[in-house]
């Protein structure tokens, strides 16, 4: 059955929804695997990041099959500056186990889906949704602030999924579910926003308990966050003559995993000592310090890199590989390391300025 207050949502979401490569339009099926990558995709990052992103996968690779098919590596580069890499190395063995064990078919259950890598809890009740008009409740983070306005619920994040999954539990419409789950999304990202939400245009302004209450920007309520940490490390460009950089493979598993990287110390707390510095180099060289620090923040922890920059001749270093200046952008590089090189480069061109260091 649909509810007054889905059907008013619906009615608003059929006027105001925002077009989005991976969405169906009106009347149309969406295509599992547009939507499969989509969600992957926005697990952790924006719309506006993702939309170049998703146009350059499904020209490239428009199915599940030509995805499965791709080398790794290909898929890690296109990924690059998405960050979260385990998406991606999970993103391929997805493709890979829905061509290979699937016959190339996305399961259609919230069951199904969920035992396929990379597929949580989430995105499995997003894509049985969208793509196959399951009833899943789909909570994302705007989902959890619209729920906890109109009910009102007190309990502070992250323990109100719990509230706002019973709330909803007589909400998902069985006809529409697909289109409830973005309506919800929508909702969030445009009306119902974190700080002075628009009210006055709201389908649910006389339903929100919040809004009646006058207090919409007080949910949801959160626990105080503890800092994030700060980690400190050495970085160290290495260069030849004709500027090539030598860079390496990060291991599979772990932070950037698969990625390609120029050296580091351990990232730890505390500023590394000279000992500490000289020992982690990847080779005994005149290394020189660049006065300007790196800045990137993690989900848990905040990075801090000091650059180190060395010429070397190739002999210097064993392993690894040397990648022209001008073919950095055919690796994979994450957001990280190409901020590092970046700052080698202008430092070695003379065109450093003096900057702050951002956060990213
Ligand atoms: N965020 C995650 N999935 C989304 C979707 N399908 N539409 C809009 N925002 C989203």
């Amino acid at each position: 059955m649909t509810t007054a207050l889905a059907g008013a949502l619906l009615a608003w979401y059929d006027r105001h929804r925002r077009v989005m490569p991976w969405r169906a339009r009106s009347g149309e099926r969406a295509d599992p695997y547009r939507v499969w990558l989509a969600e992957i995709m926005l697990q952790q990052t924006t719309v506006a990041t993702v939309g170049p992103y998703f146009e350059r996968f499904v020209k490239r690779w428009p199915n599940v099959a030509a995805l499965a098919a791709a080398p790794r590596e290909d898929v890690l580069h296109a990924w690059a500056g998405l960050g979260y890499y385990a998406r991606a190395r999970n993103l391929h063995a997805c493709a890979k186990a829905v061509a290979d064990s699937h016959g190339g078919v996305f399961p259609d259950t919230e069951e199904g889906l969920l035992e396929l890598p990379g597929v949580g809890p989430y995105t499995a009740a997003a894509i049985a949704a969208i793509a196959f008009g399951r009833p899943s409740i789909v909570i994302d983070g705007n989902v959890e602030r619209v729920m906890t306005r109109v009910f009102a619920i007190d309990t502070p994040l992250p323990k109100a999924k719990i509230d706002v999954r019973a709330a909803m539990a007589d909400l998902v419409p069985v006809d529409r579910p697909g289109d409830f789950a973005q309506a919800t999304m929508d909702l969030g990202a445009t009306i119902c926003s974190p700080r002075r939400p628009k009210c006055m245009l709201c389908p649910w302004e006389m339903a929100c308990r919040a809004h009646a209450a006058g207090e919409a920007e007080r949910y949801p309520v959160k626990l105080k966050r503890a800092k994030r940490p700060l980690k400190r490390a050495i970085a160290y460009v290495l260069t030849d003559r004709q500027g090539a950089v030598w860079l390496r493979r990060r291991a599979d598993d772990g932070l950037l995993g698969g990625m390609m990287e120029v050296p580091s110390s351990e990232w730890a707390a505390g500023e590394p000592s000279a000992k500490i510095a000289r020992a982690a180099a990847p080779a005994a060289l005149a290394w020189r310090e660049l006065p300007e620090k790196v800045r990137h923040g993690f989900t848990h922890f905040e990075l801090e890199l000091t650059v180190w920059t060395a010429q070397a001749r190739r002999a210097d270093v064993s392993g690894g590989q040397w990648v022209a200046a001008d073919g950095l952008d055919a690796v994979a590089l994450p957001t990280l390391m190409r901020k590092v090189i970046a700052r080698a480069i202008a430092r070695a061109k003379g065109t450093s300025k003096k900057r702050r260091p951002k956060r990213a």
